[in-house]
C-alpha cells in the first residue's frame, strides 16, 4: 500500500533465524551474510508480519509507527469458551437508552475494527459515526422517501412491468416479499416512531472505495470485530440492511449518509446502550457444512 517503503533491520540484533523471511509472503525479506535485509524482489504491502515475528525485535518499519505496535501474550489472549460466550451475547439490539455514546468509545470500537484482515492490506475501510439528531432524522426521511417511491412503483402496473423487464420476475418477487415489512416501517415513521435505526443515538457506517475489489469483504470483517468489541463494552448494535441496500440507488440517501463519491457503503449499524436484557441465547439452525 505505501509504495516502496521497506522495513529496516538492526544488524547487531539479528540472529539470522530466518523467521521474517518465512513470514514475508511478498518476497521482500532475504537472508544476507550478517542479517536479514529487505532486499527481495517483491513489493512491501506494509503488513507488519516481519516486525511481529522477529524474536529479537530487530525490525522496524518506517510506515508503521512504534506506538501502533503492542506486545502480545504467548498464548491466545481469550479462551474458546469465553469467546464463544461473547459470540452468543451479541444480539441485534432494537431498544436503546437515550444516552450518549462518547466519541472516545466510538474510536475505541473502530480501533478494534481495524485489527481485521483486509485484502492486500489495503485497509480501505472508512467510517462515519452520525450522532447529530437532525442528521439522523434526515437519514430516516431520505430512506422513507426512497421506500415510499419503491412501494408506489410496485403498485403501478406500468412501472412494475418496466421493473420486471429490468430485474426479472424473481427480482420483483423479492421486493414484493419485503413490501409488508417496509409498509410497517413507513407507517411507524409517519407516527414519529423509529423502526429504521431503532432510536439508537449513533448510526455507524463503513464504506470503501468502489475500486477496491475486496473492499466489501474487508469492511465486513472490520464491522464484525466492531460488533463484538461493542458487546465487550456493554454496548448494543444492529446491522441496518434497510439503509445499506437503498444507498446504492438513492442519491438523496447517500447524501444524507455522507457517503462520498466513488465509495460504496458496506455496512450501517445502529449503536447505543441497550434498553433490553437478554437472559439466554437465541439458538441457530444447524449450519449446512460440507467438508470435502
Ligand atoms: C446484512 C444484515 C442486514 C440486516 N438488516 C436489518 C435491518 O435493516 N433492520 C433490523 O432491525 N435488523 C437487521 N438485521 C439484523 C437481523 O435481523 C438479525 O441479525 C437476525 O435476526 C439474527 O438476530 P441476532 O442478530 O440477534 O442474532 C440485519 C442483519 C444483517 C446481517
Ligand atoms: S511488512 Fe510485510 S510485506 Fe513488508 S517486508 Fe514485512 S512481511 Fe514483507
Ligand atoms: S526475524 Fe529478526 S532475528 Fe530473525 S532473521 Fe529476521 S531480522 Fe533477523
Amino acid at each position: 500500500m505505501e509504495g516502496a517503503v521497506r522495513p529496516e533491520v538492526d544488524e547487531e540484533a539479528c540472529i539470522l533465524c530466518g523467521q521474517c523471511v518465512r513470514a514475508c509472503s511478498f518476497e521482500v525479506m532475504k537472508l544476507r551474510k550478517r542479517s536479514a535485509q529487505p532486499r527481495g524482489i517483491g513489493e512491501c504491502i506494509v503488513c507488519g508480519q516481519c516486525v511481529a515475528v522477529c524474536p529479537q525485535n530487530a525490525i522496524s518499519h518506517p510506515a508503521i509507527p512504534d506506538e501502533r505496535i503492542s506486545g502480545l501474550p504467548a498464548t491466545a489472549a481469550v479462551g474458546y469458551d469465553e469467546l464463544a460466550a461473547l459470540f452468543s451475547q451479541r444480539r441485534s439490539v432494537r431498544r436503546y437508552r437515550d444516552e450518549e455514546v462518547s466519541d472516545e468509545l466510538i474510536l475505541e470500537l473502530i480501533a478494534a475494527a481495524v485489527m481485521a484482515p483486509s485484502g492486500h492490506n489495503q485497509q480501505s475501510w472508512q467510517f462515519i459515526a452520525i450522532k447529530d439528531p437532525d442528521e439522523l432524522a434526515a437519514v430516516r426521511d431520505a430512506a422513507a422517501a426512497f421506500y415510499g417511491g419503491l412501494l408506489a412503483a410496485l403498485e403501478d402496473p406500468q412501472i412494475r412491468q418496466g421493473m420486471i423487464a429490468e430485474m426479472g420476475e424473481e427480482g420483483v418477487a423479492g421486493l414484493d416479499e419485503i413490501a409488508p415489512a417496509v409498509k410497517l416501517i413507513l407507517r411507524a415513521h409517519e407516527r414519529g416512531e423509529d423502526r429504521m435505526i431503532w432510536g439508537a443515538p449513533v448510526l455507524l457506517l463503513a464504506h470503501a472505495p468502489a475500486s477496491d475489489p475486496t473492499g466489501a469483504e474487508s469492511a465486513h470483517y472490520a464491522v464484525g470485530n466492531l460488533m463484538l468489541a461493542a458487546v465487550s463494552k456493554g454496548l448494543g448494535t444492529c446491522a441496518i440492511g434497510f439503509l445499506t441496500v437503498p444507498a446504492g440507488f438513492s442519491p438523496e440517501l447517500r447524501e444524507a449518509l455522507h457517503v462520498p463519491e466513488g465509495q460504496t457503503l458496506h455496512a450501517a449499524l445502529a449503536l447505543g446502550w441497550p434498553d433490553v436484557t437478554y437472559y439466554r441465547s437465541t439458538g441457530r439452525r444447524e449450519a449446512q457444512v460440507r467438508i470435502i
